[in-house]
């Protein structure tokens, strides 16, 4: 029988470390869960009275902090002493691509993880067991047990490998109803402990056969591996999207032919303006570096051209707009509807958006840019961090609407470019009549009917359909 745990801490109160955590607390109520990060705002807009300012938007979290925050789920930004104190301790920091040095542009940037190592030697008193939550390369955590074993405090660490597979916009969902959780630890009694102690949270909720058991680098791999394979997905799609614009065939009826094949199935198989997100480009490039790193030549051009094709499709809709708005956008009012990278969700990272509003700003277009959920302070931060222009010429070209409706008025064209449930519900009779004519949509997420658009009046550009 595995010891009973009664506190556990989360290093890192992001899009894991928080819908996470509130998850384990609210199915584990004997359990106390610190979730600490040295940002402190994030932290402060964890504890805020108002639950509509916890910094993620994710459904159902907000529900889920009410329950727990303050009974025995806490942030905090008091790191050592959530370390001292608990007995399981989840890194759930950032590991972002290298913008330095080696590796720079693929490989992950692991300091973040590095520095958590070395504090938790410097802190932890008693034994503790040390859970990878964070998207690592393969072999870190022999890694961070080297740095842990050479703690000289005499405490014995076990490392294991949990990575997180829930999207944003159904993290809740996803942790809830995990089609699975992975448990990579070293295959010796202690690891063997470690796993089966890791694997008892879990077991509050999800059943046993769903808990997988792995050595720690089929565990930690498994992760890269599963990311490249749904964008891969995406890409595949969106590469025919592109030649169905070219033919008759429209990419919906090929997606839906080709899923209804049980070996393929039908997920993730909606062409788009290209995917997103802080983990498939991030994680793609990593697998892609250790490849190379070993040798594995081909390997590592083969999973490139997942990222290539998807840099393509970005640019391939932004020139698409442009071409089709007569070879000039100069001057012209395009309102964007979306900045996130998906719906459901208000993280920006990567988002296709970002992409497609800079290259229509190089050609000097007037953007106005609606989303339900992001922030002005993080649309122009994106922007900034592009460094294609000044922070002040963004300010001068790009606007940020409150209305999305009226903020059509006298525009050339309206972008779809997050697939926000609330745009289909649009008066887009009523948009069609603000807008200067010929008015022109187009649809990167292919999210209203053809046929209805058409009907209204409006040039109509769904992608993946001529
Ligand atoms: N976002 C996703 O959908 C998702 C899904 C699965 C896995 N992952 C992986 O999970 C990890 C975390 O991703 P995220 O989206 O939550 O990142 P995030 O940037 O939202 O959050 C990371 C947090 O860690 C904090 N942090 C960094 N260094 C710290 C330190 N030394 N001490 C305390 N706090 C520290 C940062 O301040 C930040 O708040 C990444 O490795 C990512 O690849 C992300």
């Amino acid at each position: 029988m595995p010891i009973k745990i009664t506190n556990i801490c989360c290093i890192g109160a992001g899009y894991v470390g928080g819908p996470t955590m509130s998850v384990i607390a609210k199915k584990c109520p004997e359990i106390t869960v610190t979730v600490v990060d040295i940002n402190q705002d994030r932290i402060d807009q964890w504890n805020d009275p108002d639950l509509d300012k916890l910094p993620i938007y994710e459904p159902g979290l907000k529900e889920v902090v009410r329950e727990t925050r303050g009974k025995n789920l806490f942030f905090s930004t008091e790191v050592d002493k959530a370390i001292e104190k608990a007995e399981i301790i989840f890194i759930s920091v950032n590991t972002p691509t290298k913008t330095y040095g080696k590796g720079k542009g693929q490989a992950a940037d692991l300091k973040y993880i590095e520095l958590c190592a070395r504090n938790i030697a410097k802190v932890a008193k008693t034994d503790k067991i040390v859970v990878e939550k964070s998207t690592l390369p393969v072999r870190t955590a022999a890694a961070i047990k080297n740095i842990l074993d050479h703690s000289g405090n005499g405490v014995n660490f076990e490392i294991l490998s949990n990575p997180e597979f829930l999207a944003e916009g159904t993290a809740i969902n996803d942790l809830l109803y995990a089609d699975r959780v992975l448990i990579g630890g070293e295959e010796t009694p202690a690891g063997q402990e470690a796993k089966d102690i890791l694997s008892s949270i879990y077991e509050h909720w999800l059943p046993k056969d769903r808990i997988l058991q792995t050595n720690v680098w089929s565990s930690e791999l498994s992760k890269l591996v599963a990311n490249a394979f749904l964008a891969q997905r995406v890409s595949s799609i969106n590469s025919i999207s592109a030649l169905c614009e070219k033919t008759d065939a429209n990419i919906e009826e090929v997606a839906r032919a080709i899923g209804f094949d049980s070996r393929i199935g039908p997920k993730f198989l909606n062409a788009s303006v290209g995917f997103g997100g802080s983990c498939f480009q991030k994680d793609i490039l990593n697998l892609v570096y250790i490849a190379r790193t070993f040798g594995l030549q081909e390997v590592a051009d083969y999973w490139e051209q997942v990222v290539i094709l998807n840099d393509y499709q970005k640019r391939r809709f932004a020139d698409h707009m442009i071409t089709t708005l007569y070879n000039t956008v100069s001057g012209k009012k395009i309102v964007v509807y979306g900045w996130a990278f998906k719906k459901d969700t208000n993280d920006t990272r990567e988002s296709a958006a970002i992409y497609v509003v800079d290259a229509l700003l190089e050609e000097k277009a007037e953007i106005v840019v609606y989303d339900p959920q992001v922030s002005e302070k993080k649309i122009y931060a994106d922007l900034d961090y592009l460094g294609t222009r000044t922070p002040e010429e963004n300010r001068r070209l790009l606007t940020v609407a409150k209305e999305p409706i009226e903020a059509a008025k006298d525009s050339h064209a309206v972008a779809i470019l997050t697939e926000w449930d609330e745009f289909k519900s649009y008066d887009w009779n009523y948009i069609y009549s603000l807008m200067l004519k010929p008015a022109f949509v187009f649809d990167g997420r292919r999210l209203l009917q053809k046929s209805t658009m058409d009907a209204i009046g409006f040039k109509y550009y769904k992608i993946g359909q001529k």
